[in-house]
C-alpha cells in the first residue's frame, strides 16, 4: 500500500536529529513556503497551525470594522463563518450553483453593498469555483472588495489554466489529517500583496516585528533589556517544523499523491453515471477537480435515506453527510444575526453525501466501488428509480 505520510519520514527525522533547532535559513517552514509559492506562482506565503487560523489571519489583515460584511458560500464547513465572526465581521451567505455546488457569482452580486469588505470563495470538495465570474462581479464595484480563496479542500486544481490559490488577494489551504497534503494539523496562506503578507505574518507570529528590524541589523540588540519585540497584537498560529517537514516531503511527490485521489473520483463517477437518480458535481470547462471528497447528490431525500442504511450494511466505508449549512448550526443561531435563506443550498445539502477518496490501496478501492454499485442497484430496484 502506498502511504503518502511515509514520504515525510526522511525530513521529519532531520528535524528530530537536529533536536528541533533550526536556523532560519534551514527551516522546513521556509522550504515549504518556497515550494508552495513556486508551484502556485505567487510571491509570498505564511505557514500556519491550521486552515482555520489561515482564514482568521487573512481576515484580521483586512482590519474589519463593526458591521463590515463578508460574503461566503452557504454550503461549506463552518470554519469559514467562525473566522469571519472572530475577526469582527458579519457573514453574509450566498447561495450555491445547483450543478457545481460552489458559490454562485450571481447570488454574490445580489448580496454586495457598501458594507461588503470581502468575499470568501470555497473550492468545495476540491472543485475550484468560477473565479472568472467572481472577479467580474467584484470588478463592477468602486469600493475595494477583497477575494479570499479558501482551498482547504483543494490542492493543485486549476481554473482557466491557473492554479487555485492564484486568483484571490489571499488564499488559504489546510493540512488537517483528511487532506491530500497533511501533517495532522496545519495550513498555509498565500498572497502576492506584500503589505497583506507582512500583516498576516505578524498577526500569526505574536506580533513580532519582521520588517527592517533592529534585531536583524544586529542580533545583539536582543540582549538589551530595553529591546521592544512586539509591534502589534497577534496570535501564535505558527506551524511546527515537524509539520512543515511532513508536508514538504509530500509536496515533492504531490503529483503521485493527487493521482490516487483523481483515480478514486474517476472510478466513482463511472459507477454513478449508470444511475439516473444520483449525480455529482458538474466540472465546468477548463476547470479540474482535486477530489478531497466525492459528493453523491441524490435526486430525492428518500434515496439518500435508503443509501445510508444499505451502504453501511453492505460494508461501505465511513462517509459523512454533506456539511450542515453554517447558518443552521447552533453557534450561528445563538449569535442572533440575520436569518438567511439559500434555496439551492438547503435543498441540495439534505440530499448529499461526502464519500472519502483517500484510498491508496487498489484492493480496498475496488471493494468500495463494488459496494457502491451494489447499493445503488438496490435503490434502483426498490424505487424503480431509473
Ligand atoms: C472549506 C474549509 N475551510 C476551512 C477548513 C478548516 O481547516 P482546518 O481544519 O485545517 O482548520 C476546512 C476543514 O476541513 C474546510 O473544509
Amino acid at each position: 500500500m502506498f502511504n503518502p505520510a511515509k514520504l515525510s519520514s526522511k525530513y521529519i527525522n532531520k528535524v528530530l536529529s537536529n533536536g528541533f533547532r533550526t536556523s532560519s535559513n534551514k527551516s522546513f517552514n521556509i522550504a515549504l513556503i518556497n515550494e508552495f509559492c513556486k508551484k502556485i506562482n505567487v510571491k509570498y506565503g505564511v505557514t500556519l497551525s491550521s486552515g482555520t487560523s489561515a482564514l482568521h489571519v487573512a481576515l484580521l489583515a483586512l482590519n474589519l470594522k463593526k458591521n463590515d460584511e463578508v460574503i461566503m458560500p452557504s454550503i461549506t464547513m463552518s470554519a469559514v463563518a467562525y473566522a469571519i465572526i472572530l475577526a469582527g465581521g458579519k457573514p453574509i451567505f450566498a447561495d450555491v450553483e445547483k450543478d457545481t455546488l460552489n458559490i454562485d457569482p450571481k447570488s454574490v452580486e445580489s448580496k454586495i453593498n457598501k458594507k461588503t469588505k470581502a468575499i470568501i470563495s470555497v473550492a468545495l470538495f476540491g472543485l475550484p469555483p468560477n473565479y472568472t465570474e467572481l472577479k467580474k462581479v467584484i470588478s463592477k464595484n468602486k469600493n475595494k472588495i477583497f477575494l479570499i480563496e479558501d482551498n482547504a479542500e483543494c490542492v493543485f486544481a486549476m481554473h482557466n489554466g491557473k492554479y487555485a490559490g492564484s486568483f484571490g488577494d489571499m488564499s488559504t489551504f489546510s493540512f488537517q489529517s483528511s487532506k491530500t497534503l497533511t501533517c495532522g494539523e496545519g495550513g498555509i496562506l498565500l498572497t502576492n500583496n506584500k503589505k497583506l503578507y507582512l500583516t498576516c505574518k505578524m498577526k500569526s507570529n505574536l506580533g513580532y516585528y519582521i520588517n527592517n528590524h533592529n534585531y536583524k541589523k544586529n542580533r545583539l540588540n536582543l540582549q538589551r533589556t530595553n529591546f521592544r519585540r512586539h509591534e502589534i497584537l497577534g496570535f501564535n498560529y505558527r506551524l511546527s517544523e515537524l509539520g512543515a517537514a511532513a508536508v514538504y516531503g509530500q509536496i515533492k511527490k504531490s503529483t503521485k499523491i493527487i493521482r490516487y485521489r483523481l483515480q478514486v473520483g474517476k472510478n466513482f463517477k463511472k459507477i454513478i453515471n449508470n444511475y439516473a437518480f444520483v449525480t455529482t458535481q458538474k466540472i465546468p470547462k477548463r476547470t479540474n477537480h482535486s477530489y478531497w471528497a466525492f459528493p453523491l447528490i441524490f435526486k430525492k431525500k428518500n434515496y439518500y435515506e435508503l443509501f445510508t442504511k444499505l451502504f453501511n450494511k453492505n460494508g461501505g466505508d465511513f462517509y459523512y453527510g454533506c456539511w450542515m449549512l453554517p447558518y443552521k448550526e447552533k453557534f450561528y443561531k445563538d449569535l442572533k444575526f440575520y436569518k438567511p435563506k439559500c434555496k439551492n443550498a438547503e435543498s441540495i445539502q439534505e440530499r448529499t453525501i461526502q464519500l472519502k477518496t483517500n484510498y491508496y490501496n487498489h484492493r480496498e478501492l475496488k471493494k468500495q466501488i463494488k459496494i457502491l454499485d451494489k447499493t445503488l442497484k438496490q435503490i434502483e430496484t426498490k424505487y424503480n428509480a431509473r
